[in-house]
């Protein structure tokens, strides 16, 4: 005889598309009878209208139908009262207050800022790619554009224009694409409302916002990208993030490098880390097979140098070439790493995946506990 209980165990495990937990934990199941080889199955969805709704129920189903001795399912679909969602969001933030920031100094996530000293050295592109990359190795990834004036994340990783966060009343949670969970300014824009105009106080709130109100869960990695240069944006997150890594990147002109040291210099200011940086934009091979440095070369290598001259030493940690598949990768958001893994700026970036993901506790430069002289 199958039991009720046998039912509710293999519902329980289904797991919650966008909050990625068993609903069993989340507290979604609800009244399971079953009467010979008939189940009838009751779940409850934080919202009305839950984008993950139907998927939900069609592994709710399958997930009940498998259990041997289980021929014929019926799910009954309700909502949490606002009480069991105030618990659900409660359970999620573990314990920790609203408000409070989750990537604090105690955070086992790995905060990574990619900077740069200007805009158009392809700081997006590579961070877009490098998350990818990441998620690509079983890593649990995030991914914060930081960029409000100039935020490109969601069309790098094809997100579509109007795609907006799922609210679990104060909480948001990030849509997924291609394994990253991604925010950004640009999804909280109404229709028609292109650019941002704000100042200093309201982008503050509005990266502190990502940061606190975000339901990331328990992330190894998060990027941020960072908007150009060592403006407003960069000091609320040097405030926020005193403890973050910091990845340089900056194109092969060394005329260029002048802002790059300076954005690495006022990271560092803040108390964060320059873990290295990446050369963007590096000779291009023509079909010829010769060499075409657009940009010239040695950029990558003065920054570091400059960068270690200034303090610890900071290595080049990737030299990523002019890449057509990389741009139109970009241009149609299908991240070229995954598109095209073999083409060389893909194969680059992947590699700095796995130097960042290989070496996190060198790389990082967390202090040891005691290092006797
Ligand atoms: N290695 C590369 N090869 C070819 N095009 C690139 C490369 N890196 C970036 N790009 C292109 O350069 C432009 C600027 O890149 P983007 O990532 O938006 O720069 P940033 O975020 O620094 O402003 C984009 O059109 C992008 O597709
Ligand atoms: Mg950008």
């Amino acid at each position: 005889m199958t039991s009720a209980d046998d039912v509710r165990r293999a519902v329980a495990a289904v797991s919650d598309p966008e909050l990625r937990r068993p609903i069993g934990d989340l507290d979604m199941v609800r009244g399971i009878s079953v009467d010979g080889a008939a189940a009838r199955v009751g779940i409850v969805l934080t919202i009305v209208g839950c984008p993950a709704a139907d998927r939900i129920e069609a592994d709710v189903r399958a997930a009940a139908a498998s259990v041997p001795g289980i021929a014929e399912v019926t799910v009954d679909v309700g909502v949490m009262t606002p009480e069991e969602r105030r618990a659900l969001t409660e359970k999620l933030r573990d314990g920790r207050a609203p408000r409070q920031m989750p990537f604090g100094p105690d955070s086992l996530t790995r905060v990574v800022l990619v900077s740069s000293g200007k805009g158009g050295v392809g700081k997006s592109t590579v961070t877009a790619n490098l998350a990818v990359a990441l998620a690509e190795r079983g890593l649990a990834v995030g991914l914060v554009d930081a960029d409000v004036h100039g935020f490109s994340i969601p069309g790098l990783l094809g997100i579509p224009a109007g795609t907006q966060p799922t609210r679990i009343d104060d909480l948001m949670l990030p849509p997924v694409a291609y394994g990253v969970k991604t925010i950004s300014i640009g999804m909280f824009l109404r229709e028609g409302e292109g650019v941002v105009a704000w100042r200093g106080p309201m982008l503050h709130r509005t990266v502190s916002q990502f940061l606190t109100d975000v339901h990331f869960g328990d992330l190894d990695v998060l990027l941020i990208d960072m908007p150009p240069g060592t403006g407003d944006i960069a000091i609320s997150i040097g405030q926020l993030l005193p403890h973050a890594d910091v990845l340089v990147v900056t194109t092969p002109q060394v005329a260029a490098s002048d802002v790059a040291i300076r954005s690495g210099l006022v990271a560092r200011q803040t108390g964060q880390r320059v873990i290295g940086v990446v050369e963007n934009m590096g000779p291009l091979t023509l079909p010829d097979g010769s060499m075409l440095e657009l940009f010239g070369a040695g950029g990558g290598a003065a920054v570091a140098d400059a960068l270690t001259a200034e303090g610890s030493a900071v290595p080049l940690l990737a030299s990523i070439p002019l890449s057509p598949a990389l741009r139109e990768g970009g241009d149609a958001g299908v991240p070229v790493v995954l598109q095209h893994p073999d083409d060389a700026a893909a194969v680059e970036i992947r590699e700095l995946a796995a130097a960042l993901s290989r070496r996190p506790e060198s790389l990082a430069g967390r202090r040891l506990p005691f290092s006797p002289r």
